[in-house]
């Protein structure tokens, strides 16, 4: 299987939210990784066929995804980022509504939902309404929504958003069981998501893939740039519009260490530091500041 998105370009107006995007996929998982409004949604919704580009386009298997219509649709599973709860539904009546609407009927919907509720957990909770439910529970059946219908291409805008640690690992979990014979796509801006899951990581930036590979590519492009200093509280200010700072950890009443990026050993003291995916972030987000 392979998903090909050609030129892909969408403009809100005057605004390029995704522009003249190349990108070849195959079986895996890929984490989309940007800042806010970086057009991971925008991304998202035209792969999912839900929104049309203004040029470019997306092909399965060299055919355009609009003319493989409800084809294409079939395989295809979707958690967009806002996603309508219908409150007054059961998580069980939920998903017999969602099978409605994908064609899934008969003995397989009951058994199929079963199945889901299960698999994510929730049987047990399946009386009950939505609008009880926490958001980690919410996103659950979001999952098993875009599920239903054993997609081999899902998306996933944001499904770990307002999810605590325990919700975290438990879809890390879900997510490395999905992950065999897919197309499995999720976009994030928490880096700590991604470090379990993803095969390949998709770094998104005002529109376009700036960066793309797994891990330990990404994280040796940067080798060599990471830096550690220990330095006293008050010049932070100093060093920030000089330097891209990451983590700061206070050391004592005075001092700090700061985590710090440069091409050359920025102080004699600097020790170098094994970047991680946290630096690879910071290396195309952060900035150094102008105030
Ligand atoms: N319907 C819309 N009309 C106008 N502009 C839009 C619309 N949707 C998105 N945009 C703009 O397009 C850009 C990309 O937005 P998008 O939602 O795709 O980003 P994102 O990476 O998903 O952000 P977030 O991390 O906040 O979800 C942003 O500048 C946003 O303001
Ligand atoms: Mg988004």
């Amino acid at each position: 299987m392979k998903l090909e998105i050609i030129g892909l370009t969408k403009k809100y107006g005057e605004k390029t939210a995704v522009n003249n995007l190349n990108l070849s996929l195959t079986c895996g998982v890929y984490a989309l990784l940007g800042a806010n409004g970086s057009g991971k949604t925008t991304l998202m919704r035209m792969i999912a066929g839900v929104l049309r580009p203004n040029s470019g386009k997306i092909c399965l298997n060299g055919k355009e995804i609009g003319k493989l219509d409800a084809e294409y649709r079939n395989i295809l599973g979707y958690l967009p980022q806002n996603f309508g709860y219908y409150k007054d539904f059961s998580a069980e009546d939920f998903l017999y509504y969602f099978c409605a609407l994908k064609g899934i009927d008969g003995t397989y919907r009951k058994e199929r939902t079963e199945e889901l509720l299960k698999y994510v957990d929730l049987y047990s909770e399946r009386k009950k309404k939505i609008k009880t439910f926490s958001g980690g529970m919410r996103q659950r059946l979001g999952i098993a929504q875009a599920l239903l219908n054993n997609p081999s291409i899902l998306i996933l805008d944001e499904p770990t958003a307002g999810l605590d640690p325990k919700e975290r690992i438990r879809f890390r979990n879900l997510m490395t069981e999905m992950s065999k014979d897919r197309i499995i796509i999720y976009a994030t801006h928490i880096v700590s998501d991604i470090s379990f899951i993803a095969d390949q990581i998709l770094i998104m930036k005002k529109g376009e893939i700036v960066a793309e590979g797994a891990m330990k590519e990404l994280t040796d492009k940067i080798r060599g740039t990471v830096w550690n200093v220990k330095i006293k509280k008050e010049t932070l200010a100093t060093m920030q519009k000089q330097f891209i700072i990451g983590e700061a950890v206070a050391e004592s009443n005075d001092y700090i260490s700061v985590r710090l990026f440069s091409a050359e050993k920025p102080f004699e003291d600097a020790k170098s530091c094994e970047p991680d995916l946290n630096d690879v972030y910071l290396s195309y987000f952060g900035e150094v500041s102008n105030q």
